[in-house]
């Protein structure tokens, strides 16, 4: 640490800056450095969040490059000694690394600076790339609430705003290297063939990502587990022209009542999912592992009253935790056809579409189900239509053990400043690299998020808490002392 300080600082500065911290050790400045540069980093936040990064919409790619230069520029305002916008076949990965010494471990922040799309409009309070801080119930000290606070800006910088604490405090004990990109959000088309082709650059031992949540401010949680994706747009033809209700209705075939009821069979009376197969490769888990999950905090009536539902539905035989953890589903996301404007069409359409997500785990192959789905849809189908299947994007899913080094330092950071020893859980989502990053790199990755379920991700009115964003810097620097101490 001496040795590593003499270095990079020179002696110049060696007396001034680093009295203190020889004076307190361990990492305790954070808290300070924090208090006395808190307003700067929800600023600068502010700066990145009014950039409208849609990777979905092609009206916003010039908004794309636009915030790929401000994250570059972030990561050299806060230290990094080299930085690149990588080209890959979509919008660029944002690159940044400190190197300390090429013989210590290498850590990889991944994050995205893209989202998603704010529709509907309407129904944000204010506008979504205009954020403001306002306080809610469960963030009393204030959110801010703008399209990508929480998912991912608002996480990704709190690593920028660690590593900066961590360099110029020269608290950093190993390399760091981070990995920005912009198309999460629409499935990282781009990222696998870039991937295989920089694996050197961004070589590491161990990723750590902000991008998932926690249970709540007063339960800390790692998520261990992210579902796998397979997505698909179907379309469904009848007749070669729309057709007049009356005159055909009966006779000839209807495709939105049709979709309507192939859709329908794609559950059975205990909402398993009929495809064949589609169970085959499921991991099961044992009742001492379900047990244990059972264990994690859960308020099914706080969960049913802060969406406004009467009850929840899912597969037969699985908690709601199980449903959305470690089980598969199916779900419509989007379905249209016909007449949809206002008043009434006497019509029977041509073409009926839907989009259909799966959301895959251990050891469900994305490929496979596309495929599995694929035959099955088609096989569905009365002779009086034809139907479509287009495979749009997917990704595997992945679990993290609780036993390794990183998750190791990562409970134990969170235990240094939540208090609390964090709860291993596994989440609905998915991040559909992270799998990928296991086989190019042969390294774990860290789930450590520190958004709410609440915030609102993906919908109106997405925000994330002051108090998180600042929680999030002054664990991180932690995750790096610990990680470091717990190889040894
Ligand atoms: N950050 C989310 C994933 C997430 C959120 C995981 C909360 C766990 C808890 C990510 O940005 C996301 O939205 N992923 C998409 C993947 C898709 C667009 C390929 C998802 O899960 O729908
Ligand atoms: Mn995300
Ligand atoms: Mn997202």
């Amino acid at each position: 640490m001496i040795f590593r300080f003499y270095k990079s600082m020179g002696t110049k500065n060696l007396f001034f800056v680093h009295l203190g911290s020889f004076l307190k050790t361990d990492m305790e400045e954070i808290k300070d450095y924090i208090n006395t540069h808190k307003d700067r980093f929800i600023d600068e936040l502010i700066e990145l969040l009014k950039i409208p990064s849609i990777s979905a919409d092609s009206k916003h790619s010039q908004d794309m490059m636009t915030a790929a230069k401000a994250v570059e520029k972030a990561l050299l305002d806060a230290g990094c000694d080299a930085t690149e916008l990588c080209a890959t076949k979509g919008y660029p990965v944002v690159y940044g690394e400190k190197i300390i010494d090429p013989n210590l471990p290498t850590v990889l922040i991944y994050g995205h600076y893209d989202v998603q799309p704010p529709d509907p409009m309407n129904l944000w309070d204010s506008p979504p790339f205009e954020p403001v801080i306002k306080t809610t119930k469960i963030h009393p000290d204030g959110a801010i609430f703008a399209r990508g606070s929480c998912d991912d800006k608002g996480q990704f910088f709190m690593h920028v705003k660690a590593v900066e604490f961590m360099i110029r405090t020269n608290t950093l004990p190993c390399n760091v290297k981070f990995m920005i990109e912009g198309e999460e959000e629409v499935g990282s088309d781009s990222l696998p063939e870039f991937l295989k082709d920089h694996s050197e650059k961004f070589k590491n031992d161990i990723i750590l990502i902000s991008d998932t949540g926690m249970i709540s401010n007063s339960i800390p949680s790692i998520t261990t587990g992210l579902r796998g994706l397979s997505y698909v747009e179907v379309e469904v033809t009848g007749a070669n022209r729309d057709l007049h209700s009356g005159i055909y209705g009966g006779a000839a075939p209807n495709p939105i009542n049709v979709l309507s009821k192939m859709i329908a069979s794609l559950h059975d009376e205990n909402n398993h999912i009929t495809i064949p197969g589609f169970y085959d490769k499921v991991v099961t888990l044992s009742d001492g592992e379900r047990a244990e999950m059972a264990k994690a905090p859960f308020d099914l009536e706080e969960y049913k009253q802060s969406l406004d539902i009467g009850d929840v539905h899912g597969e037969k035989g699985y908690t709601t935790a199980e449903r959305f953890g470690i089980r598969p589903t199916l779900d419509v996301n989007g379905i249209w056809g016909g007449y949809m404007g206002e008043g009434a069409k006497t019509v029977i359409a041509s073409k009926a579409y839907a989009k259909i997500s799966m959301r895959l785990v251990p050891d469900q192959d994305w490929h496979e189900i596309t495929e599995l789905f694929k035959k099955h849809f088609i096989s569905l189908a009365p002779k009086s239509v034809k139907v479509k299947v287009t495979p749009h994007h997917g990704g595997q899913a992945y679990v993290t053990p609780i036993d390794s080094v990183g998750y190791r330092a990562a409970a134990k950071a969170m235990e240094k400043t939540f208090g609390k020893t964090p709860v291993p859980q596994r989440t609905g989502g998915s991040i559909p690299i992270v799998a990928l990053f296991e086989e190019v790199f042969d390294s774990k990755t860290i789930l450590l998020g520190f958004g709410l379920d609440s915030d609102a991700i993906h919908s109106p009115n997405e925000h994330f808490g002051v108090w998180n964003f600042l929680k999030g810097i002054e664990t991180i620097p932690y995750f790096y002392k610990y990680y470091m101490e717990l190889r040894d």
